[in-house]
């Protein structure tokens, strides 16, 4: 029997390599996307979440195997932190009664290394806290200072919904509900996204001097794609809550061999 998978951003990138993947093995994918998709909806409005998640159920049928929410921008603007963070969250809550109809619910997002740079704690907390309108007013205001200080919703938008993984995760709704809900963290991938940056040496030397990828350097769609297929398979059992920096190495060489010592006795 196929599975069912809700997959946006799936006109673009990573998610339409990932729902073709899918589909190439067999498997039932309901896209989701500005256009171009099953079900065309605007993330970054919460009407446009609430219809897309109704318009996914009813064409699944009422029950969703997994999700794999992939739509995201990374404009210095202050749309970003609502379609990478209340996109994805309030997408996942919409589709929960669905999947918890399931055998093997499963759910993976797409976070980004980019959860580790520098990012307005404040904007963090008021999407963590589940207020988009204060998320959206902060964001404003740094876009408003120019493209530098606007770009940090982006970050801001993927390290909040990393710790929204982790929290979420364990809780009695995903968890307590048999729902691995985890996060995978790319670096720098080959997608319309990163076209227009990685085209000209200077572009590339930029994006390279903030994610070094000593393994295998840029990478395509399908290293995200193929992770995110697994972690939504029913192969994985006991995943909770874990942002897997799939990266080339750029966690690693940016955070150092000791990410543990907050555990030990001062
Ligand atoms: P992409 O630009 O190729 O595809 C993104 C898709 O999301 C597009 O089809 C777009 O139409 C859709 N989308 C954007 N806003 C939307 C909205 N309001 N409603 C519905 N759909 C919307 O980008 P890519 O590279 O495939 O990115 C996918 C995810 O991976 C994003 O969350 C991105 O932040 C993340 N990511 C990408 C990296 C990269 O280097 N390309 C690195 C780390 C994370």
């Amino acid at each position: 029997m196929p599975r069912t998978y809700v997959v946006t951003g799936s006109a673009s990138g990573i998610g339409a390599t990932t729902a073709q993947l899918l589909r190439d093995r067999g498997e039932r994918v309901i896209g989701v996307d500005l256009r171009n998709a099953d079900v065309e909806a605007d993330l970054s409005m919460p009407a446009g979440r609430t219809d897309a998640a109704a318009k996914a159920v009813e064409l699944a049928g009422g029950t969703v195997d997994a999700v794999i929410p992939c739509a995201g921008i990374s404009a210095p603007i202050a749309k970003t932190i609502s379609v990478n963070f209340f996109g994805v969250t309030e997408f996942l809550e919409a589709l929960l009664p669905a999947l918890t109809k399931s055998d093997a619910p499963r759910v993976a997002v797409v976070s980004s290394m980019a959860s580790l740079q520098t990012n307005s704690p404040e904007m963090v907390e008021a999407a963590l806290a589940g207020d988009e309108a204060r998320a959206l007013e902060i964001a404003e205001g740094l876009a408003a200072q120019g493209p530098q200080i606007g770009y940090l919703v982006y970050p801001s938008s993927k390290r909040a919904l990393s710790r929204w993984v982790r929290r979420e995760s364990i809780t009695p709704a995903w968890a307590g509900a048999g729902i691995p809900l985890n996060a995978v963290a790319p670096g720098t991938v080959i997608t319309p996204m990163t076209a227009d940056l990685l085209k000209t040496p200077e572009g590339a030397a930029m994006v390279d001097a903030s994610v070094p990828m000593p393994l295998n350097y840029h990478q395509p769609p399908e290293s995200i794609a193929n992770l995110l297929i697994w972690l939504t398979s029913p192969e994985n059992t006991h995943l909770a809550g874990q942002v897997i920096y799939n990266d080339g190495g750029a966690d690693a060489s940016l955070r150092g061999d000791d990410i543990w010592s907050w555990a030990d006795q001062k």
